[in-house]
């Protein structure tokens, strides 16, 4: 049996095809996220994977409404698995707001799912890194969660040549979309049409526009002026005042897809335009209280960076690190009587915290040897009596003998 189209095997190296998703190669980005966000001082949340149908529609948005996994539960409830984390941190920070000092900066790594058409770059789950910043309205919030974006993507070794991050301005549209008459209960569909801008055939983009009033050209001009906006340029100064300027460029192309932003707006994309966006995020104010029904009012901000394009990106930059398996120690069975006396030795390195590796069954010692190899071992232990074992650097070659009490002892202090 097959899995279901969309949906990823994650696999251990060394992987069974060149096209088999890594699990090693997940940990590694995992690891950098956390690495990264706690570096700037987040702390890490979690919810649950499936949510109440409600919180999704009406607040995130048509685009993302039409592409949820739902379903109706045993209990007649209308549920969905989660196609983003905001609006369950929106819920989460709402319910428990007085218990929190702000600002609130936390990060998560949820697997999302969204029951999208598969393509390059969008599959029906994928993982995310999503940091947000609840209770605080200065834009030195937004300034410090895209230098965690940026710095995000340098601690996986990419660079200015690979990518930057596009930043713009809802507010700033809004502002276009009212001074030129537009009507309100449109805003949000003129919203989409400036996000599709990029990948859409410029006529089917201007009959939309037309639509509601505007012109393709219209559009095209205040995009090209590109000039920032007062709260854009103190963000962008405080990024320069970091030495990560060259990271960041204005672009009013971007606009964001999700109906919920209010302000400042980003994605990050790679330089050589070959990739979807690898992340996108901006602030969303009025969120916790739509979804506290009114009842809590914060101020909030983040972005989510997924595992697919990310992936995609390291690959095509040479950027995967070496990821086989290695072990501290192989103990080598060679004479079945030793078994129980490795057994011993064995047990005592784990408690160590050694990463320790044996034979399960009895082996040929050239079998093993190769073994040995295979896991990257650095040592090759052996019981050679009751009290005593051979140990083996794997790379000099160099051996000594020693009473099997010491040997914990040796390895721990060469670690
Ligand atoms: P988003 O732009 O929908 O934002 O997703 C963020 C990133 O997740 C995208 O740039 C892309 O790399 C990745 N992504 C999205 N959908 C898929 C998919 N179907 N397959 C693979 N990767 C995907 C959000 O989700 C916002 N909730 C982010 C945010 C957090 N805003 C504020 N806080």
């Amino acid at each position: 049996m097959k899995g279901l189209p969309g949906f990823r095997d994650f696999y251990p190296e060394p992987l069974p095809t060149a096209d088999s998703w890594s699990l090693d190669l997940r940990q590694y980005i995992f690891k950098t996220w956390r690495s990264t966000a706690e570096r700037y001082g987040f702390r890490e949340y979690d919810g649950p994977p499936i949510e109440d149908l409600e919180l999704y529609t009406k607040k995130s948005g048509e685009e993302i409404v039409g592409q949820l996994y739902n379903f109706s539960d045993k209990g007649d409830r209308k549920v969905s698995l989660r196609p983003e984390m905001t609006p369950t941190l929106a819920r989460m920070a709402a319910s428990h707001t007085r218990n929190y000092k702000k600002p609130i900066k936390w990060f998560s790594i949820p697997q999302l799912f969204r029951y999208e058409r598969q393509q390059k770059g969008r599959l029906r789950e994928h993982f995310q890194l999503n940091a947000d910043i609840i209770g605080e309205e200065h834009l030195s919030a937004d300034a410090e969660l895209i230098s965690l974006l940026i710095d995000t993507l340098r601690n996986l070794k990419l660079t200015k040549e690979d990518f930057f991050v596009r930043l713009s301005s809802r507010q700033a549209w809004q502002d276009f979309f009212e001074k030129n008459g537009g009507e309100q209960n449109n805003a949000y569909a003129f919203y989409q049409v400036i996000d599709k801008l990029e990948r859409e055939d410029p006529k089917v983009s201007n009959d939309k526009l037309t639509k509601m009033g505007f012109s393709y050209d219209q559009v095209n001009e205040f995009i090209l002026k590109g000039q920032p906006t007062e709260e854009l340029s103190a963000i962008i100064e405080n990024i320069e005042a970091r030495g990560l300027g060259d990271f960041i460029e204005i672009d009013y192309r971007i606009i964001r897809g999700l109906a919920y932003y209010t302000g400042p707006v980003y994605e990050a994309f790679d330089k050589r335009g070959k990739f979807r966006a690898i992340a996108g995020g901006g602030r969303y104010d009025h969120l916790v209280n739509l979804i506290s029904g009114g009842r809590t009012s914060l101020p909030a901000l983040g972005f989510g960076m997924g595992d697919v394009v990310l992936t995609e990106l390291l690959k095509d930059r040479n950027l995967i690190p070496e990821l086989s398996q290695t072990i501290n120690v192989f103990v080598q069975i060679t004479d079945e009587s030793m078994r129980n006396t490795s057994l011993g030795l064995i047990q005592q390195l784990r408690q160590a915290g050694i990463t320790t590796e044996y034979p399960l069954l009895k082996t040929k010692p050239d079998k093993q040897f190769k073994r040995a190899f295979e896991l990257n071992a650095k040592w090759l232990i052996t019981i050679e009596s009751d009290n005593q074992a051979t140990i083996k650097n794997l790379e000099s070659r160099k051996e000594k003998i020693c009473p099997i009490d010491d040997v914990t002892e040796i390895v721990k202090s060469k670690l």
